[in-house]
């Protein structure tokens, strides 16, 4: 097979969508545009990867970060046919396939078809698709044997090309050693821009037809170009990892669901109306997400029940636990085997051992604690001293009382007890009980007298 090398425009502004982050780098069900591309021209094979980045040079390679492509810097945008050849001398030999990172929903079905299609022409293929509106295209004009003529951008369109249904959708291909035909590209039009596009010409006067390959679903190879079309964009995707979840063995309950691109999800695992799932999100096998759950950046192992309206960020949690409804865990939570985490209660930066409880309206932050305890209704770990955080460690076995204040930095020894309504402020002994409310008084008689004094 033939080598291929794979190139992603990604130099331009995106203008329409009025943004300071440049538009390749908007990501569509939490991935950034240009990464879709990206992984879409490694999956086919491509030897090397190569994008050309520009405007928001530095937001755009982050998006690739780990995609294992490699950046051609170009300072200036001064066309597309420009933006190819600052790609030259990263180039190896072979073909080149040429890819936007504006066209993110590209299938690499249609890529291989492209290729060999490309791979019977005559070293130059231009991909084009028909629309019932086709302004802001280039128009293709296409001789009756599929040769193409030229492609007139729209801004150098007049009279009856103007009215022509076939587009370019910029997706081209051409063998490597017909680049000088690039080369010879001159920024002869309104614009003053190396067109890409005015290859064909050049090509021609070599005695080369360029070709068209038209693809039928225009909605795949047309560009984003403002924030509408991102909707739509999105829209489409979240749709087709819905029905790629569900084919690999997962129940949707309903389209309502919202989970990105990057999230994995293990079989039988149940998603209830109203979710969203987000990030770097792993869930195992026979979870259970009850409605409105949202979930980011998190590991849930197999055989996790989190009820609704649950919120979980950068949380880990192991097998069997039991969380919500109205759990809030944030950042660094990590929860060992059969934990239960019930309604109004948060957890930060904070781990808790195997079979412990914190069942109802608490808060426990910047916390250590071991396995088989029981948090009581209302604890409250007092972290924060107003300048730092403090540390608060609760050993295994111990009951907490309900009610009761840890004033961090504050140590509970093993299987030590904690009077409800207390104020921990010293280390608690293992075994012991620590009280430190007030003892309760009964003063007799005082309904009556108050009654009489009325
Ligand atoms: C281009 C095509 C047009 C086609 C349309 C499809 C040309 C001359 N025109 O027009 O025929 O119908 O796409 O959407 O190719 N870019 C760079 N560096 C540059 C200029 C552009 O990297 O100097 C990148 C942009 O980031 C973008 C892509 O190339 O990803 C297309 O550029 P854009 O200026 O949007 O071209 P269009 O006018 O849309
Ligand atoms: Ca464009």
């Amino acid at each position: 097979m033939e080598r291929l090398n794979c190139v992603i425009l990604a130099a331009g502004i995106g203008k329409r969508m009025r943004s300071r982050i440049p538009k390749v780098a908007h990501p569509i069900m939490g991935r950034p545009m240009v990464r879709y591309v990206a992984q879409t021209a490694a999956s086919i094979g491509a030897e090397k990867v190569i994008v050309v980045t520009g405007h928001g040079r530095d937001a755009v390679e982050a998006c690739l970060e780990g995609a294992g492509v490699t950046f051609a810097h170009q300072a200036e945008q001064l066309g597309t046919a420009h933006a190819l050849l600052a790609t030259e001398s990263f180039l190896s030999p072979g073909d080149v396939l040429v890819l936007y990172g504006d066209v993110p929903l590209i299938r690499p079905s249609t890529l291989a078809a492209f290729i060999e299609f490309f791979r019977r022409s005559e070293g130059i293929c231009f991909m084009t698709t028909e629309v019932g509106d086709p302004s802001g295209y280039g128009r293709v004009i296409a001789d009756d044997r599929g040769g193409i003529v030229d492609i007139v951008e729209d801004s150098d369109a007049t009279g009856d090309v103007r009215k022509i249904k076939a587009i370019n959708t910029g997706i081209c291909m051409i063998r490597g050693d017909l680049l000088p035909l690039v080369r010879s590209v001159k920024p002869e039009n309104s614009k003053g821009e190396y067109y890409l596009t005015d290859v064909c010409k050049t090509a021609s006067a070599a005695g080369i037809k360029a070709r068209a390959f038209l693809h039928p679903e225009a909605a795949e190879v047309l560009g984003i170009n403002t924030r509408k079309d991102l909707l739509e964009a999105g829209l489409t995707v979240r749709n087709a990892i819905l029905d790629r979840h569900m084919e690999s063995g997962v129940t949707i309950m309903d389209r309502s669901a919202y989970i990105e691109a990057d999230v994995a999800i293990g079989p039988d695992t149940v998603v209830y109306p109203s979710c969203y799932l987000m990030g770097r999100t792993e869930v195992g096998r026979d979870v259970f997400i009850g409605p409105h759950v949202v979930i980011r950046d998190s590991f849930i192992a197999d055989g996790v029940s989190i009820e609704g309206f649950s919120s979980l960020d950068g949380a880990r949690v192991a097998k069997g636990v039991r969380i919500g409804p109205f759990s809030r865990l944030r950042p660094n939570t990590v929860l060992a085997e059969r934990v239960h985490i019930g309604n109004f209660v948060e957890l930060k930066n904070t781990n808790m051992g195997e079979g412990s409880k914190a069942n109802h309206l608490t808060y426990l932050g910047d916390a250590d604690i071991g396995a088989g305890v029981n948090i009581g209704a209302g604890t409250i770990t007092c972290n924060y001293d107003g300048k730092r955080k403090h540390r608060t460690a609760i050993g295994d076995g111990v009951f907490v009382g309900s009610n009761t204040e840890l004033v961090a930095p504050v140590k509970v020894g093993k299987d030590a007890y904690i009077g409800a309504g207390s104020t921990i402020t010293r280390d608690v002994p293992e075994g012991a009980l620590a009280v430190t409310r007030a003892r309760q008084k009964h003063i007799g008689g005082y309904a009556r007298r108050k009654k009489c004094a009325e």
